[in-house]
């Protein structure tokens, strides 16, 4: 009687312990276990238990979508399609000796494997393949074609990321810092806008395997909020198909086109303002007495000398390119000024010679007066002090410096 009595409390006791109402208490009950009696919480009655978890992991189901692929194949018969974005996090260093630029970017590739089907195993979530997935699916060939130089980064791991969304989508994203060539065309420099190309071409997969083109529902190319460049600006990008049909093949192709402007500040700052300042400067010497030689002199060749270093010094960063540039037009009319500034002192210094010297025909007569006779106008004429050796400048002292004032042969004629 007691033992059925005890049965039964225990059966009371397991009935109500299993119902709605205890459910989200757990009694601590080790006759309940010792019987196999495994309690379950609700969650973990719907999610089926800790079997389905497990089949849940990454790694389980990149183990299951493995099996059988094989990386080097692929991903279909026909041509895949590899959706390219770019996300621009840093330009640096344009360089024109170089004809280069720097950038710093993530690369994102977007394509469909449908071998990587993880629908199946993970609903519509994203499965992050852990360690080098890249080594272990098939990725594109995307290099970059115009690159001179580029690194990944690994700090703190490799800055790379493969991603399966479902259902079968690959997203591959790397960290890449390049150096990128860029022809640049100086003649208008410094009021100039580069246009530096970006171009991903795929090095072994023929346009037949794949393609590239641009995001379709992600923003194809996007930039940090404000890209610094020391001398530029990022004005506008576009993109364009580049594929080229090589002797081996056609090959899929994507450029990506950077406009930059070049700002103007440096060079108002360092090369236009101080050459205005220094052409105007040639200009004082007109107001300088033109027996000033040393100071008239000085000021014209400092400003020519000026105006030289200077023009080499605005085109130091350039290449030596063989066509005239914007700032070589500039730095030339400088120089035409102040050259011009000092040649003009040059021929107001002969001219005023001349009217100092005595005149030429003074002992040869022009043949205007022939009729008169040497003796009869050659005489003194008052206060005028010529004599018949043909000194006919009458110097005056007026404050310390002989001034021409008069001359014989006018006094003579007048
Ligand atoms: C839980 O298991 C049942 C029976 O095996 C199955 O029908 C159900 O789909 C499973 N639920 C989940 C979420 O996997
Ligand atoms: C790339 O290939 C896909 C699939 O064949 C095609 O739909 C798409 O038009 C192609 N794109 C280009 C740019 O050729
Ligand atoms: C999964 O994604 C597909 C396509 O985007 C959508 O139609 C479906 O409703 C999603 N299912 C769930 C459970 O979110
Ligand atoms: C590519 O070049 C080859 C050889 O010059 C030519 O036969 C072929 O038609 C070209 N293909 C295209 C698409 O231009």
């Amino acid at each position: 009687m007691m033992l059925v009595t005890t049965v039964y409390v225990f059966v009371i006791f397991v009935i109500v312990s299993d119902s709605k109402k205890f459910s989200k208490e757990l009694p601590n009950f080790p006759g309940l276990y010792a019987m196999g009696y495994k309690y379950l919480t609700r969650k973990e009655r719907e999610s089926n238990g800790s079997r389905t978890k497990e089949e849940l992991r990454p790694s389980a189901v990149m183990q299951k979508l493995l099996t059988g692929y094989v990386r080097t194949d692929p991903p279909s018969f026909s041509t895949t399609e590899v959706e390219l974005g770019v996300y621009i996090i840093s330009f640096y260093s344009v360089n024109e000796q170089t004809m280069d630029y720097s950038v710093s970017m993530y690369l994102r590739q977007k394509w469909q494997d449908p071998r990587l089907d993880a629908f199946s195993y993970m609903g519509n979530k994203s499965l992050r393949m852990g360690d080098k997935g890249w080594e272990k699916i098939w990725v594109p060939d995307t290099f970059l074609k115009n690159e001179k130089g580029a690194s990944f980064h690994s700090v703190t791991v490799d800055n790379r990321l493969i991603e399966i969304r479902a259902p079968t989508t690959v997203w591959y994203v790397i960290k890449i810092s390049a150096t990128l060539s860029c022809p640049m065309t100086l003649e208008n420099f410094p009021l100039d806008t580069q246009v530096c190309p970006m171009s991903f071409e795929s090095f072994g997969y023929t346009a037949t395997v794949m393609n590239f083109s641009e995001f379709k529902n992600q923003e194809f190319l996007e930039t940090e909020k404000k890209v610094e460049m020391p001398q530029f600006s990022l004005i506008a990008a576009s993109s364009k198909d580049c594929s080229s049909n090589y002797t081996s093949g056609i090959y899929p192709c994507l450029e990506i086109k950077f406009y930059l402007r070049r700002d103007l500040g440096y060079f108002i700052i360092q090369v236009y303002v101080p050459s205005v300042l220094i052409v105007i400067l040639s200009w004082v010497s007109f107001w300088i007495n033109v027996d000033a030689s040393p100071a008239r002199v000085s000021i014209g060749l400092l400003t020519v000398l000026t105006t030289t270093t200077m023009s080499s010094g605005a085109r130091a960063t350039l290449p030596r390119v063989s066509y005239i540039k914007a700032i070589d037009v500039w730095m030339i009319v400088c120089l035409v000024f102040v050259f011009t500034s000092l040649i003009e002192y040059a021929v107001v210094n002969v001219f005023a010679r001349k009217v100092a010297r005595p005149p030429k025909h003074f002992n040869n007569p022009p043949p205007l007066t022939p009729r008169l006779p040497p003796h009869h106008h050659i005489h003194h004429s008052g206060g005028c002090g010529c004599g018949n050796k043909g000194s006919c400048i009458m110097a005056s002292r007026d404050s310390g410096n002989p001034i021409v004032t008069k001359c014989c042969i006018v006094s003579v004629f007048s």
